[in-house]
């Protein structure tokens, strides 16, 4: 589809936030981008309007059943004052792959790519300039069809909104403390736990909400069958330096492919680390904790980009990483790609697109 974006500009503006009071995901933008979708016509319309409500039938499919997807990018605003995506076409890619399996129809990736850069474009007043700030993206794909039967629906809505934020965790970048979940799982081979899809966050919650109970900020899920291999943290993958090996959890369909863990394990590579995409056991983790080998652990992702945990609580154990400090190459990893993120540095691998 190459129709021409529709514009229709909000009367008034929004006061913005001040850098130093950004949260994360609580302020909005003036702009929201929208695009429909119909069995017969394919993705339509596609249009930048004032952010704002929603009107939906309560019949409305995504209400019910959760037919729906979602996506998680940054712009940054560099040292050099413009403005860059991070990685936009590899989270497009991710988009389509949770869209096919949860049975939505993938979006041209020219529409998604542009609907990006000209929202983003159009409000670049509202990225933030502080290091440690960004303007959070949120493209989301739901089923607008009113029905109740369980079938794939017959039209869609794409919107696309953006807020300004701060750190994910109010930790921001000190040692996070993390529970080894063996009472609830995330997701099984077969299932959904590679697709960024609503339901997967919806079931997080009561876990999370015990682990915060016990004085933990996360939790660490295991593999559904077993019990035993460290998968990972629902708003992170986990990353782990065991000796002389950074080891991570492979893609095996239970876990969300992260970009920013697809990044991290390029700047290692290149670094010369070795890395395995593995199984990896508590039994392991435990072992190496024991012998002093567990070096480092710190989660990826897109809202919390590197963070470093200091503890790892599990059954009747509790093992503190690096005396709870920040790792090294923890450390390391962190400005590498926050240097990328803000243009500190060249970007040689193509992973930012200027706005
Ligand atoms: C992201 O990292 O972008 C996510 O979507 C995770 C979510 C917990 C905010």
């Amino acid at each position: 589809m190459n129709d021409a974006i529709r514009i229709t500009r909000a009367a008034t503006r929004k006061p913005k936030p001040k850098d130093s009071e950004l949260g994360f995901g609580t302020v909005f933008a003036d702009h929201m981008f929208l695009a429909d979708f119909q069995e017969e016509k394919g993705w339509y319309d596609p249009r930048i309007e004032p952010y704002g409500p929603l009107t939906l039938d309560p019949a409305t499919a995504v209400l019910h059943y959760a037919q729906a997807v979602f996506e998680g990018l940054k712009a940054f605003r560099g040292v050099d004052g413009r403005v860059r995506l991070f990685r936009p076409h590899k989270h497009i890619e991710r988009l389509n792959t949770s869209a096919k399996r949860m049975r939505i129809p993938p979006l041209d990736p020219d529409l998604a790519l542009r609907s990006l850069v000209e929202l983003v474009g159009l409000e670049r007043d509202w990225v933030p300039s502080s290091v440690g700030t960004s303007l959070y993206i949120r493209p989301t794909i739901v089923a607008t069809e009113p029905f109740l039967g369980v079938r794939p629906a017959k039209s869609y809505l794409y919107f696309v909104i953006l807020s300004p934020v701060g750190a994910y965790y109010p930790e921001g970048m000190n040692p996070v403390k993390i529970l080894v979940m063996e009472k609830y799982v995330r997701a099984v081979e077969g299932g959904v736990g590679a697709a960024k899809t609503g339901g997967n966050y919806a079931a997080s919650l009561l876990p999370a909400e015990e682990a915060h109970a016990a004085g933990f900020t996360q939790v660490l899920y295991l593999d559904g069958v077993h019990r035993k291999y460290v998968e990972e943290v629902g708003t992170m993958n986990i990353m782990l330096r065991l000796g002389d090996e950074v080891v991570t959890p492979p893609l095996t369909g239970t876990i969300l492919p992260g970009v920013t863990r697809d990044s991290v394990l390029a700047l290692l590579r290149e670094w010369g680390f070795a890395v395995s995409e593995r199984p990896i056991s508590m039994d392991e983790v435990i072992d190496a904790a024991r012998n002093e080998t567990l070096r480092e652990v710190w989660g990826t992702g897109t809202a919390a980009v590197i963070s470093p945990v200091g503890e790892l609580a599990y059954r009747n154990q509790r093992m503190v990483i690096n005396d709870g400090r920040i790792g090294e190459l923890t450390q390391r990893l962190y400005e590498s790609i926050v240097d990328i993120q803000y243009g500190r540095v060249r970007d040689t691998r193509g992973w930012t697109l200027e706005v």
